[in-house]
């Protein structure tokens, strides 16, 4: 039975993962950590707030006095570090934040994890499972071979470089302290939750109300996509079977260009609107209500500066040493993560508030 720690449990895959794991492991006993920022609702965890295994904690990762004693109050033997700044675009406009969350707030982690489980008293075992990106890597050429372990860092995006930072620090926490720890590299995630700002919710929200769906550039950008239940396992895999002190990649094998995502999703929505007459009557913006074509809502803006141009992920080490695998196509994940949002409209609609729409504004037109 594990006691964990889950901090940005509130975001997008903390909450799923949060759900995932009380659903998984019944008699495990889950704090959620979140400080609230506008990227976290805990309208996301919802369907779990009763679950008397679960507790949630209003706590900043920066606080790491608090964060500490909350660990020696729970017992934590397991942390799972999801919490950052995470929108590459916002870390272009203001930087600031992305270090302070993603650098200096793992570090606090990382030193209460040294304090508690290192100089504690206890026995364990213990586990510090970090959550990076492929961004990390920086980006490929068109015919290079999808990223590996051993890729060098090369990060492009004031995002991308605090999240490398933070690697370093965990893996360092590794060598010199002896730290329990496994980072996982994770590709594009997508599904339910996720907050209406990245290329997928942003567009099937902007197509039920009608709206222009901006794509950057040309839209030939490559990424590789993992639906978050299949990212859910993968870091339930290597809790169970990741080597200590070692880094895995996970990926959805889904790698599709920005244009061809929207393009799929403008073909299901035609198709869903076709065959049913409530979804017509509920979001009579969206053209394909009175039998338009979604993809006209299309819209290319400027691209954003230095926009990596392919992603892709090797995840077979995950696979050899803890049977990682996705469950999902991107076709069944994207199709299941449109009936989410379309089930869900409260959801989104609650965490689109001031802010969002500010930020919208300043920048997407339309
Ligand atoms: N979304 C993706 O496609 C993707 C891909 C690869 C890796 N990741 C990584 O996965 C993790 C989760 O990403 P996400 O998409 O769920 O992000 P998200 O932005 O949806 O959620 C981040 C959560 O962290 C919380 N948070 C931020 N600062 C905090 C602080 N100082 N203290 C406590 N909580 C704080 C926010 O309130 C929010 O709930 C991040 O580390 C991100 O780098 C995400």
């Amino acid at each position: 039975m594990r006691r964990l720690l889950v901090t940005g449990a509130a975001g997008f895959i903390g909450s799923n993962f949060v759900q995932y794991w009380l659903e998984a492991h019944r008699d495990d006993h889950v704090v959620a950590l979140d400080v609230l920022t506008y990227a976290g609702n805990l309208s996301s965890l919802d369907p779990v707030l009763k679950n008397s295994k679960l507790k949630f904690v209003k706590m900043d990762i920066l606080e790491g006095e608090r964060v500490r004693a909350l660990m020696e109050r729970e017992q934590i033997d397991t942390i799972v570090h999801f919490a950052a700044e995470s929108h590459v675009d916002r870390s272009i406009h203001g930087p600031d934040p992305f270090l302070e969350t993603n650098i200096r707030g793992t570090h606090e982690l990382l030193k209460a994890a040294k304090t508690v489980w290192l100089t504690g008293g206890g026995s364990g075992p213990y586990q510090f499972h970090h959550i990076s990106t492929d961004e990390v890597f920086g980006t490929l050429a068109a015919d290079a071979p999808a990223f590996t372990e051993e890729t060098s860092y090369a990060p492009n995006s004031p995002y991308a470089a605090t999240k490398a930072a933070s690697d370093h620090l965990v893996r360092a926490y590794h060598h010199t302290y002896g730290l329990p720890v496994t980072t996982s590299n994770c590709s594009n995630n997508y599904g339910p939750y996720q907050f209406p700002e990245k290329l997928i919710p942003l567009a099937i929200v902007r197509a039920l109300e009608g709206k222009p769906i901006p794509v950057y550039g040309d839209g030939l950008q490559s990424r590789d996509w993992l639906y978050v239940r299949d990212h859910c396992r993968g870091i339930d895999r290597i809790l169970e079977k990741g080597r200590v002190g070692e880094t895995y990649n996970l990926g959805g094998g889904a790698e599709r260009k920005n244009i061809d995502v929207i393009k799929m999703l403008c073909s299901k929505f035609n198709a869903m609107f076709q065959s049913d007459a409530g979804l017509r009557s509920r979001f009579p913006r969206c053209p394909a209500a009175d039998g338009g074509d979604t993809a006209s809502l299309i819209t290319f803006v400027r691209d954003r500066p230095g926009h990596d141009r392919r992603y892709a992920v090797d995840a077979m080490k995950a696979t050899l040493e803890t049977g990682y695998g996705p469950a999902e196509s991107f076709e069944t994940g994207l199709g299941k993560t449109i009936v989410w949002y379309i089930a869900n409209e409260p959801w989104w609609r609650s965490v689109m508030d001031g802010s969002y729409k500010e930020w919208m504004k300043q920048h997407y037109s339309g």
